[in-house]
């Protein structure tokens, strides 16, 4: 087993909207006292950036400009992860449901996905880390040691999250967000959700957190 002193260990954790990736991968990183990155807070802050300047969702190269010429830092402040944009904290933005609208439509374009995918490696290439997103395995970290793609039907994934926004939103219509999110983010040309060919898939309908957990760090524990 590599351990978490090794500079090389990659673990990547793809998977569909509220399939648990961030809950799961910040306590694995957590047990191995390693990084953990989520990814989907970089695409969501480039979103919330494009509502603030009025640029137009279907805009690909305002949209590239914009992701290139944004600065973004992940800061770790009393034990929450804070995300700033160009030194502003806007961590409570990220969920806003006028970010979770068009997310998917701005992750979409491909000079957006560059500009990120580079700063993503840049991170990884620091040292031993968890990152989760659509595209790590598949296209970030191709090389990752672990790779996992945890997922759960559309019916569990949505009673957890309706479940998080205490009942601010009704199950339905967070079900029908999740399911076209999803839709969006496995029909894109550019690094479709879909699970890389040497995954291990981890189906959480039935299972905790710490389950998911264990078993990721016993597959972790075979690299
Ligand atoms: O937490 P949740 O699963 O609902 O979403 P997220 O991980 O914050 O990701 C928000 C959106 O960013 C996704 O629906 C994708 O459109 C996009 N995303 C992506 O394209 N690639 C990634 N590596 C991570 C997120
Ligand atoms: O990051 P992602 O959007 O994939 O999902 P998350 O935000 O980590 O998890 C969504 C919700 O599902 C959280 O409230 C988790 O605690 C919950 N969850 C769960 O109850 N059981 C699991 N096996 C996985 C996640």
């Amino acid at each position: 087993m590599k351990s978490e002193s090794d500079c090389t260990l990659t673990i990547a954790i793809d998977g569909p909207a509220a399939s648990g990736k961030s809950v799961v991968g910040r306590e694995v990183a957590r047990r191995l006292g390693i990084r953990f990155l989520d990814t989907g807070s970089m695409y969501r802050a480039i979103t919330w950036a494009a509502i603030q300047r009025g640029v137009n969702a279907n805009c690909a190269s305002k949209l590239s400009s914009l992701a290139c010429s944004s600065g973004i830092r992940l800061v770790t402040q009393s034990d929450e992860d804070r995300l700033l944009l160009d030194g502003t904290d806007i961590t409570d933005r990220l969920r806003l449901p006028e970010v979770d609208s068009i997310v998917s439509t701005v992750s979409a374009v491909s000079g957006v996905r560059r500009a990120l995918v580079a700063q993503q490696r840049v991170i990884a290439a620091d040292g031993p880390i968890v990152m989760c997103g659509r595209d790590i395995g598949t296209v970030v970290l191709p090389e990752a040691d672990a790779k996992v793609f945890l997922t759960a039907s559309a019916e569990v994934r949505a009673e957890r999250r309706a479940a998080e926004m205490q009942g601010r939103h009704n199950f339905g219509q967070v079900l029908d967000e999740l399911r076209r999110r999803d839709r969006v983010d496995s029909e894109r040309d550019d690094s479709p959700l879909s699970p890389a060919e040497d995954a291990t898939t981890i189906c959480s309908d039935d299972m905790t957190v710490e389950e998911v957990v264990l078993e990721i760090l016993s597959k972790v524990r075979q690299c």
